[in-house]
């Protein structure tokens, strides 16, 4: 006989409407794959008058009702935001009860309290969905590669983004072009603020670097920032130079500390990422024993999403049926701290806009030979315009703080007109 698992649903949009079809749709398969059928006992809401497809009567306008439903083993947060999940979350946990969430805001901001209560209460929190969709990365890093040191991650974590920078660059049109393609085709929220100025990516990325490196950074200690100053001359010159340019999490493992950045960088043509292109998201992973491994797919959207609910919850049923579970995230001293934004070591791309006479490249090489920074290389296209001139300048490792003291120095040059332009340029490990 089938053992029957009560499920309380908070949320019933995008994912949650998704997950509860799946639910039924996927019966049989998860019948008989897990031998377990997920019955959904009562449907948290915000507005209960509006028509869905689900029954009136499982419907709730409190949240609570699913915590306080003895019959419901597993809550799952498919609501968002902070304070009514954060409260469901700790009461469920509170209560005994799994819980299942896509929220990575509040577990990015709020990942070692609630964990810590999840470890109290000896109860797990599963959270598949919250980072990269469909794509099974939590799962992965947790488990099939638990014996491996994390050299390094570097994730397109963002699909509105990879696609805005995608647009950009096959069809050379500007940002805000891009971004009205994109939300003419769905691609992005009425509001996409979090999406182009680099936070949802952010909060991916810290809670792979919690996974990977066994402590939550404080989202101070991350260095976020958006796409919406990238310029189509920039993904030309970058181009030129044998690179495009994505929103990259780089996640890094050095001898001072752990580097979490999520910004425009360039990254060279050649490399495996720089062809995912559109929506999709991917994460490489280099770990000391499994090498480079990459992993690919939808980052967002109903069904992706709601296939990785659906894992956790029968990962969940596993747990309620007595399988071995640990909290869901595991803290361990083995990588010290975070390193403050500004310590961390880069190679970066500059853009100038100079005036066009001599003895202008050779005032800013002698700025940043001053300060011990090498350049790789310079570019300075002809140009029969008037006034200024673009100057690209890529710049060796340099750490970051220096680099940027340096720029401000260039910046306040005469013949320097308009603010600099720093882009990051990650060149992967050999
Ligand atoms: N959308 C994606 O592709 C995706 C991917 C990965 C992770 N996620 C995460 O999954 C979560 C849900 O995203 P979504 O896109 O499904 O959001 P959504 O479409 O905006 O749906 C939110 C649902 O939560 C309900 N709700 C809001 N406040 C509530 C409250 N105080 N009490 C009870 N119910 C409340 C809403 O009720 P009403 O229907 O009455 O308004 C709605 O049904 C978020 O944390 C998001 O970051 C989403």
């Amino acid at each position: 006989m089938d053992k029957k698992i009560g499920v309380g649903l908070a949320g019933f949009g995008t994912v949650g409407a998704g997950v509860y079809r799946h639910l039924l749709s996927a019966r049989d398969v998860l019948r008989r794959r897990i031998g377990v059928e997920f019955e959904v006992r009562r449907v948290a809401v915000r507005d209960v008058s509006k028509p869905r497809e689900v029954s009136g009567d499982l419907l709730t306008g409190r949240a609570s009702d699913l915590i306080e439903d003895p019959e419901i083993g597993v809550v799952v947060e498919l609501i968002g935001g902070m304070t009514t999940a954060r409260e469901l979350i700790e009461g469920a946990l509170r209560a005994g009860k799994i819980v299942v969430t896509g929220n990575k805001a509040l577990l990015a901001e709020h990942g070692e309290a609630l964990f810590g209560l999840a470890e109290e209460c000896g109860v797990p929190i599963f959270y598949e969905a919250a980072v990269a969709g469909g794509i099974p990365i939590i799962k992965s890093v947790r488990e099939a590669f638990v014996a491996n040191r994390f050299e390094s991650m570097h994730g397109i974590l963002n699909g509105t983004s990879n696609y805005i920078l995608s647009r950009m660059a096959e069809a050379g049109i500007g940002y805000q072009e891009a971004l009205d393609e994109a939300s003419a085709l769905g691609y992005a929220e009425a509001d996409p603020t979090l999406d182009v100025n680099g936070w949802d990516a952010a909060h991916k990325a810290i809670i792979l670097a919690a996974l990977a490196y066994g402590f939550w950074i404080p989202p101070s200690d991350v260095l976020v920032r958006g796409i919406d100053t990238v310029t189509r001359e920039d993904v030309c010159f970058a181009a030129e130079l044998g690179y495009c340019i994505k929103l990259l999490a780089t996640i890094k493992a050095g001898a001072d500390g752990i580097e979490v950045r999520v910004c425009p960088t360039l990254i060279p043509s050649r490399h495996v990422l720089a062809s995912v292109g559109g929506v999709f998201n991917a994460i490489a992973v280099h770990g000391d024993i499994v090498g480079e491994t990459l992993f690919y797919g939808r980052g967002a959207g109903q069904d992706p999403t709601s296939s990785s609910v659906l894992g956790d919850l029968a990962e969940a049923a596993a747990a309620l049926q007595g399988a071995p579970r640990n909290c869901g995230f595991i803290r361990h001293e083995l990588y010290g701290k975070a390193l403050p934004v500004g310590a961390a070591i880069s190679k970066f791309y500059l853009r100038l806009a100079v005036e066009d006479r001599p003895g202008v490249l050779a005032q800013v090489a002698g700025i940043f030979g001053e300060a011990g920074i090498g350049i790789s290389s310079v570019i300075q296209p002809e140009t029969t315009a008037e006034g200024p001139v673009p100057l690209i300048l890529m710049i060796h490792d340099a750490v970051t703080h220096v680099f940027e003291a340096a720029c401000g120095r260039v910046a306040a040059l005469e013949a320097v007109k308009d603010a600099p332009v720093a882009l990051h340029v990650e060149a992967f490990a050999p």
